[in-house]
This record gives structure tokens, sequence and C-alpha cells, in this order.
């Protein structure tokens, strides 16, 4: 499968997908009791590499739970491995990926693979490397994680003994330095709104985190959040999840990869500039957010944590590369008469039917 957009905007070449394309943004400011909004709009060229590399990556603390999982996910789907379990045959997958397991709208009822916007690496295409103070080969690692089905080791076995980190520097600090408070993650929504919030309040929050050796990987979260509804009424949502950790940070890792790969072959300019002029992303990529905990961004930028808004922006970034707009959920061409006439004819259909179609009926 594959996309292709009409228009004239859009170049394809044996090289390069161009494009011309409007960003449109606004510059608020507030001045006094009035807040000035400018609409601004910039005339781009975007221009993406087809030409796909050939992708190594080297982690860190390779044979760690992470390290060793991701490595046999990336082995087991590569070979097509099923293995049986209590519930039946299970198959490798990329299960939680953005880029190998999410589709994205083009229009109407029409969804696509992520991966077939924009040619990516396929992860069986991906060579796999890296560092560990232990020196134990990847089988070994991934038998101590306990957290892949013991059929499946059985049969990722031979493949992964072969692997073997290079060795490393302790640092005291790497190990779970990531075991931080979360509280930064709502600040951009505090901050938004000074209906809600006064200047400079923050919620009241605590963070405990217990390492309990029994239960290995599966790692379990107890969320509690207690807000103020109306008339100082309270709603609280408590959340208690289970699941393997590394198995969720997999898939993660993979769309780090490849997404931060897909990235280094997007340059762009202005439409007014020479092709000299085209420049990368700044190589903070604050544009995969949404695949970090704690996002950085280039300095003096803000820090974008909402889930929805770092989601939107990968995947209107990826548009934006074919020549496509960024969602925007009018569908006016479904809600005024002239566009929905319009639209069933361009379509060669009667309405009905395709009223018909959309409901499944057909
Ligand atoms: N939800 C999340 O964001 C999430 C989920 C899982 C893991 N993590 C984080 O990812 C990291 C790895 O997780 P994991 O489950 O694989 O942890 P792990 O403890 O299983 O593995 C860490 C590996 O790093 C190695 N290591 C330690 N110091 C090193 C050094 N100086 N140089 C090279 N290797 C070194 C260890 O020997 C070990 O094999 C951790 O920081 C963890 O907190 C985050």
């Amino acid at each position: 499968m594959s996309v292709v957009v009409n228009s004239d905007k859009v170049k394809y070449t044996d090289n390069f997908i161009e494009t011309k394309y409007t960003y449109q943004y606004n510059k608020a400011r507030k001045n006094g009791d009035v807040v000035e909004v400018t609409p601004i709009s910039e005339n781009l060229v975007l221009k993406t590499s087809k030409k796909v590399p050939k992708l190594g990556v080297m982690l860190v603390g390779w044979g760690g739970n992470n390290g060793s999982t991701f490595t046999a996910a990336v082995i087991a789907n590569k070979l097509g491995l099923t293995w049986p379990t209590k519930k039946g045959v299970q198959q490798a997958n990329w299960y939680g990926s953005l880029t190998q397991a999410a589709t994205v709208a083009l229009g109407d009822d029409v969804f696509v693979p992520f991966s077939k916007l924009l040619p990516m690496v396929h992860p069986d295409d991906i060579v796999i490397g890296g560092w560990d103070i232990s020196s134990a080969n990847l089988a070994e690692s991934m038998e101590r994680a306990q957290v892949l089905e013991p059929m499946l080791q059985q049969q990722l076995k031979p493949h992964m003994q072969t692997l073997k980190p290079k060795p490393s520097v302790y640092i005291p600090e790497f190990i779970a330095a990531n075991q931080i408070s979360k509280s930064n993650v709502v600040d951009d929504m505090v901050n938004s709104n000074d209906i809600l919030y006064k200047p400079g309040e923050k919620p009241d929050h605590v963070v405990v985190i217990k390492y309990v050796p029994y239960v290995g990987d599966s790692k379990r979260a107890l969320d509690e959040y207690t807000s103020e509804i109306l008339m100082g009424g309270l709603n609280t949502l408590v959340i208690h999840n289970t699941c393997e950790d590394s198995l969720l940070a997999t898939p993660i890792m993979l769309d780090l990869i490849i997404l931060g790969e897909l990235f280094t072959r997007i340059k762009i300019k202005r439409e007014t500039s020479s092709d000299d002029e085209y420049t990368s992303f700044h190589p903070v990529l604050s544009v995969l957010s949404y695949l970090c905990k704690a996002p950085l961004v280039p300095k003096g930028t803000p820090v974008v944590n909402a889930l929805n808004k770092q989601r939107a922006c990968i995947e209107n970034v990826i548009k934006a590369c074919i020549g496509l707009p960024p969602e925007n959920n009018m569908t006016l061409e479904h809600k005024l008469p002239f566009l929905m006439a319009e639209n069933s004819k361009l379509d060669g259909e009667p309405l009905p039917k395709r009223i018909k179609m959309q409901n499944g009926q057909h």
C-alpha cells in the first residue's frame, strides 16, 4: 500500500517528496485587558528524502529488561515467531507502537497505517548493539528479565546468545535516574487556565515508588487523582494498572528510533529561500515529546505535556510533508448542504448509498 497525494503543491521525484506548505499559527500578546492575536502564515517547502538508510541503534544498558526485550521483539517480529500460551497461539506483534500499530485518517473513512505516510525504516532492518556493565549475553539477560513467555525465550535463545554488550563504565546516576516526580506533566495545563489556578498555584502531588522484587518487570501503578468540581464538590479518580513495564517501553523505543531517523531526512526552508537554505529540525527533537516521560525541548521553548497535542504534533508534521493539512475536525463537508452535494458528486455515488456504506450496513 502506498499513499499518493493529488495536489500541484506536492512533487514526487526519485529521491524526494517535496511539498509547498502554508504553516499557520497565531501570536497572542496581553495588553492590559486586551489580548491581541495575530494570525501568521509561513510559506514553507518541506523536502523529505525517500532514501531509507541502513539503521543501527546502540543502547546504553543493552542487557537490562528494556534492552533485552527490545532486541527480542525485533527478532521475534522479524522471524514471525509464534508460541503456545494457555490462551492459545500468540504471534509476535508490535502492539503499542505508533509507527507499526496505529493508523491515520486521510479523509472520510479511509485510514492508512502510520508507517505508510512517508518512507520509514522497517523494524526488521534495525541492527542493534550497545553497552552494559554486565557482561551477560542477551539470551541470559532476557532470561533474567522474566518478561517473555518461556516458549518464546526458547526460540529466541540461539539468536540472542551470540549478542554481547560492549563493556561500559559504571555511572551510579544512570541506574533508575528517571524515578522522579511527575508533577511537571501538568504544568502546561495549570499555566493555561488562570480561571481555575491562581498564579504560581501547583497541584498537591506525592509520588511513592517501591521496588518489589517478587513482581519483577510486572509493575503496579496506583494513581489517585482528586479534583474540585462545581461548588466545591470533589471528584476522585483511582486507576490501578498492572503490566510488564518493558512490554510498554519496547514499542516506544522502536518509535523513537524510527521517527528519530525519519526526522533527520526532513529538510525545511521558506518558499522564498534558496535551496542551500534548507534546514533540519533543531537537534533537540521536541516533536518526539509524545514518546518521552519528561520531554526535552530547545532552550526557551515551551514544553508540551498534553498527550493528545504531542501525538497530533507528530501526525501533523508528517502529514505536512506530504502536503496534507492538520486534522481540524470541522468536517464542514458533512455539515454544509452545498459542500455535501459537491462531495457526493466527487465520489460519483448518490448520497444515500454512501451514508448506508458508512453505517456499515453494506
Ligand atoms: N515508563 C518508563 O518511562 C520506563 C519504563 C521502563 C524503563 N524505564 C527506564 O529505562 C531504563 C532502563 O530500564 P530497564 O527496565 O531496562 O532497567 P534494568 O535495570 O533492567 O537495566 C538497566 C541496565 O543498565 C545497565 N547499566 C547500569 N549502569 C550502566 C552503565 N554505566 N553503563 C552501561 N550500562 C549500565 C545495568 O547493568 C542493566 O543491565 C531505566 O532508567 C528505567 O527506569 C522507563
